[in-house]
């Protein structure tokens, strides 16, 4: 039997209720989403609710997050469907405020920029995007008042947009990075998934292919990350109909590209492509010589 779960859309009931779970002696952990939930999200609260005894989802389309030319209008929004997944997953509070509730001026004459971790990739390919994210999770993170919070290593950019705020502000929660839940076939989930159609499904398995790939050279001893780049590109332009945007091996800290691999230094793949129906990102650590690809 799933947990019964409260819905709240006004920020004085979230505080009343996190007011009261706090009260009672319960740690607070929260999970921001955009809603259209799948098991990957479902993974986040999970490992949430392993940790906290008070699990707060918020499900927020963000308008300011999204470029002029973006989806979203059409951005999938599933309440009834989300509300099973929090409540299966362990979830105690869903917060579902309305746009007003979020940005009663209509619009912020404060924003949060992390310049740093967000010039290159997502942030050149979609200008306003990680301003949009940190001001929303900013608003979010003082509304909830969690003691963990706790986001996807799909976004790995926007994790470390994120890690970066929080350090940077003296924010007083702790971040916490969830492993991309997948596929069977390695594709990793995403809300998105569903604008492709069954020929664009069947493509998409290139970026964890190629992701794979790249891990499988970075394990026989890879150094050289203009070798391990190629192999990336080499995979996904097999795959027919898929426009690059960026694939590349960048230090999993700072983000910047490598031209050797070191093993004083984490290193990501990362990759983003255009298919005809959906933009797709996906990323993944590379293994050190002889760890497992
Ligand atoms: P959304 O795309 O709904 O994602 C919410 C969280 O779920 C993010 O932390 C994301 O990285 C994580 N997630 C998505 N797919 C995942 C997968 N396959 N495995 C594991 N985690 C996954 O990211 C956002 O919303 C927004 O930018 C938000 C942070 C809520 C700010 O508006």
């Amino acid at each position: 039997m799933a947990n019964s779960i409260r819905v709240v859309e006004t920020i004085s009931e979230l505080r009343a209720a996190v007011k009261q779970a706090r009260a009672s002696g319960l740690e607070i952990g929260f999970v921001p989403t955009m809603g259209a939930l799948h098991e990957g999200h479902g993974r986040l609260v999970e490992v949430a609710a392993a940790e906290c005894g008070f699990v707060v989802v918020s499900i927020f389309v963000n308008p300011t997050q999204f470029g002029p030319n973006e989806d979203f209008a059409r951005y999938p929004r599933t309440p009834e469907h989300d509300q099973a997944v929090c409540a299966q997953a362990g979830a105690k509070l869903i917060f579902q405020p309305s746009v007003a509730e979020m940005y009663p001026a209509g619009q912020l004459s404060t924003f949060v920029e992390v310049p740093s971790v967000s010039r290159r990739w997502e942030g050149e390919q979609r200008p306003t995007h990680f301003r949009g994210v940190a001001t929303v999770v900013l608003k979010l993170f003082q509304i909830v008042g969690a003691d963990r919070a706790y986001f996807g290593e799909k976004d790995y950019q926007q994790l470390r947009v994120i890690r970066q705020m929080v350090v940077d502000l003296n924010t007083p929660v702790q971040v916490i990075g969830v492993p991309t839940v997948r596929e069977a076939d390695g594709l990793a989930l995403s809300s998105r998934n569903r604008y492709l159609n069954p020929e664009e499904r069947q493509t998409a398995v290139a970026l964890s292919a190629a992701l794979k790939a790249a891990g499988r050279l970075a394990a026989v001893g890879e150094q050289d990350a203009g070798r391990i780049r190629q192999e990336l590109h080499k995979t996904l332009e097999s795959a027919v109909g898929v426009v690059i945007d960026y694939a590349e091996i960048v230090d999993a800290e700072t983000l910047e590209p490598l031209d050797r691999l070191n093993p004083d230094c984490g290193a990501r793949a990362i990759i983003a492509v255009r298919l005809p129906s959906a933009r797709l990102i996906d990323n993944a650590p590379l293994p050190r010589p002889g760890e497992p690809a």
